[in-house]
């Protein structure tokens, strides 16, 4: 088994992880395009295969979404705005090894990561990083899940 890694791919070929999203959270491949310009993203391959997909930008995007009052997120703190793994690939630890790919790009530019959990398994691969919980958003844009805030001192 072989894992690689990209930093730049052809977009059209990721939107297979728009559909693992609620439709009030996938993207457009314009709006796609737009963030990702701004973004520090990476996207696995297993043996060849399109497996896994992150990316995260400046914190300073979580102001335009909303207010996270105990976090104060600066200049210092990158968001990690999505993250996901091909259902046929999940569960066989390429979840932490993506994140842990990330973790380590963005810790040579910033100071604190910052991401939000809405599922039990991305809850768990933020315990694994040992980020700390801060407050829950409810009704996370237009979905009817919670989001769950953490912080991890890159
Ligand atoms: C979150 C996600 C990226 C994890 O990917 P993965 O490759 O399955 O992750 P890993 O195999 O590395 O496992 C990470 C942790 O999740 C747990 N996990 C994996 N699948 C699970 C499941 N179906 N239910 C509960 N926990 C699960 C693992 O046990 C592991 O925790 P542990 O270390 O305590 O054992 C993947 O589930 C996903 O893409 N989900 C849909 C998109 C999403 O929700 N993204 C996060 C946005 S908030």
């Amino acid at each position: 088994m072989t894992i690689t890694f990209k930093r730049e791919v052809d977009l059209k070929t990721t939107r297979c992880f728009e559909k693992l999203f609620e439709p009030s959270l996938r993207l457009s491949l314009s709006e796609k395009r737009k963030l990702i310009n701004n973004a520090f993203a990476v996207w696995m391959f297993v043996n060849g295969k399109l497996a896994g997909e992150v990316y995260g930008l400046g914190a300073s995007i979580l102001w335009t979404m909303d207010k996270i009052p105990d976090m104060q997120p600066n200049g210092s703190d990158t968001y990690l705005y999505s993250i996901a793994v091909l259902p046929e690939f999940r569960g066989f630890g390429y979840g932490k090894v993506l994140m842990a790919y990330w973790l380590g790009l963005v810790g040579q530019y910033y100071k604190r990561a910052i991401w939000h959990s809405t599922s039990e398994e991305m809850v768990k691969l933020s315990h694994t990083f040992g980020a700390k919980t801060h407050n829950t958003r409810r009704r996370w844009c237009g979905t009817k899940k919670n989001a769950i805030f953490t912080t991890l001192d890159l």
